[in-house]
């Protein structure tokens, strides 16, 4: 395969663009590549890149495209939308079916607010939770990430973590002290900090998939429901991953747990910019202009992505009793023969699958429940397997710490072909072991 034309075109992206990428998590530096591809055109389960190379795509967007990428009905809706026109600074009448949509899957937002990422959702609620409680300081998950506001950065996932450090620089010492973390899972510790602090809002990744994909003990999450409630802190389900895609109404669904605020991004825009924040009436009744909460946007609610959205969550919506059971099956079926195939060539690996989310751990270790425990991969390998797949036509995240996506167009074929690559990968690790 060549990737000739993408290199060229980072060679000079780099010299506009900060390391040539637009978000860090696109940089293939990790895996030992200098440049990343450049993607051209996508359709279904499929992306080609600017050198015609074409792969079975795993990344989706990091999550959006669950119906695959240029689904008939998003570009049938965002085409009929662009004709009407493109963003007013005034609000349509498809922002309230969104909402209203939302609210309906997530039955424990009774009202909620647009965004334009999940960045701005997350901020926004805990500005929200401060403002609800009175407090001051917050308490976040080691390895989750929640977006790039000032007072999330601090042991950070995602990007951070891939390129080794988890507190960006530029942030202020006011704010670092505000926001404290514990071990995911560790019960005692939250304990302790819930009782001992005045806590505003304890907001998690229910199912953490910015360390790779972590699986939640329903008895752990009840407990943070507990002390929460227990406490007065708001929690806050940062569900900008596993909304519509776990099961239609998210992890809290699926789990049975209700959080007082949720934000969601990624789904619910169908590939286009969106993110949304909601929760309890009496939390959300604290936002401009009924409220003293400020939250704004030029592009809030964007037609497009929100005709986008709306085209999206329709579909899951109509066919719900479907489409999360295909989802799975696929999931459950590809990492069960992934363990099968790791086993043949020796190679340890812990596999972690929820829905249609999953990480491939190379480590020794029986179970990651925690960031500790993914840290204890071996980069190394998963850089062998991700060159193997890529130079064979399957794209995965470049990074050790982050989620496999599952689409709905992902076909039998492309199934077949990614495990019969991913026996080349474990191949070429134990000959490199
Ligand atoms: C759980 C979670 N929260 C928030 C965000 C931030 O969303 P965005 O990239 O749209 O700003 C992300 C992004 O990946 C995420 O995974």
């Amino acid at each position: 395969m060549s990737y000739k034309n993408s290199k060229e075109i980072y060679d000079k992206a780099v010299k506009f663009i900060p390391g040539g990428v637009n978000s860090p998590v696109r940089a293939f530096k990790s895996v030992h590549r200098e440049a990343p591809i450049f993607v051209k055109k996508a359709k279904g389960s499929k992306l080609w890149d600017e050198d015609g190379n074409e792969y079975i795509d795993y990344i989706c967007s990091w999550g959006p495209m669950i119906l695959g990428h240029n689904f008939k009905n998003v570009i049938e809706g965002v085409r009929e939308e662009v004709e009407n026109g493109s963003s007013y600074g005034l609000p349509t009448k498809l922002e309230v079916e969104l909402a209203e949509l939302i609210t309906k899957c997530c039955p424990s937002m009774d009202k909620v607010r647009l965004t334009t990422s999940g960045t701005e959702a997350t901020m926004s609620a805990v500005r929200l939770a401060r403002a609800y409680t009175g407090r001051n300081k917050i308490l976040k998950f080691e390895g989750c990430y929640h977006g790039h506001s000032d007072a999330l950065l601090v042991k950070s996932g995602s990007g951070l973590l891939t390129d080794g450090y988890q507190d960006s620089n530029g942030i202020t010492e006011g704010v670092l002290k505000d926001t404290l973390t514990v071990p995911f899972g560790d019960r005692e510790k939250i304990k302790e900090v819930l009782e001992k602090n005045n806590i505003a809002c304890l907001i998690m990744e229910p199912v953490p998939a910015n360390m790779g994909v972590i699986s939640p003990d329903v008895e752990f999450l009840k407990f943070v429901r507990e002390i929460c409630t227990a406490t007065s802190t708001v929690l806050i389900f940062d569900e900008v991953i596993s909304g519509f895609r776990l099961s239609l109404g998210g992890a809290q669904e699926y789990f049975g747990i209700t959080p007082d605020m949720t934000t969601l991004g990624k789904i619910i825009g169908g590939g286009y910019p969106v993110g949304a924040f909601g929760g309890k009436e009496e939390i959300m009744n604290l936002v401009a202009p009924i409220g003293r909460v400020y939250h704004a946007g030029t592009l809030s609610g964007n037609p497009i992505s929100v005709r986008a959205g709306l085209e999206t969550v329709s579909y899951l919506y109509n066919n719900k009793e479907t489409i999360y059971k295909e989802l799975e099956n696929k999931t459950k079926y590809i990492t069960e023969n992934l363990e099968k195939l790791a086993k043949k060539y020796n190679v340890p690996v812990c596999i972690n699958r929820l829905g249609s989310l999953y990480t491939i751990f190379f480590t020794e270790r029986d179970e990651v429940k925690n960031l500790e425990d993914a840290l204890s991969s071996n980069t190394e390998n998963f850089a062998t397997y991700f060159n193997t797949m890529l130079d064979n036509g399957i794209v995965i995240p470049p990074s050790q710490f982050e989620a496999h996506f599952i689409s709905l167009a992902l076909t039998d074929e492309d199934i077949a072909k990614t495990l019969e690559v991913a026996e080349k990968a474990f191949k070429n690790i134990t000959n490199k072991i």
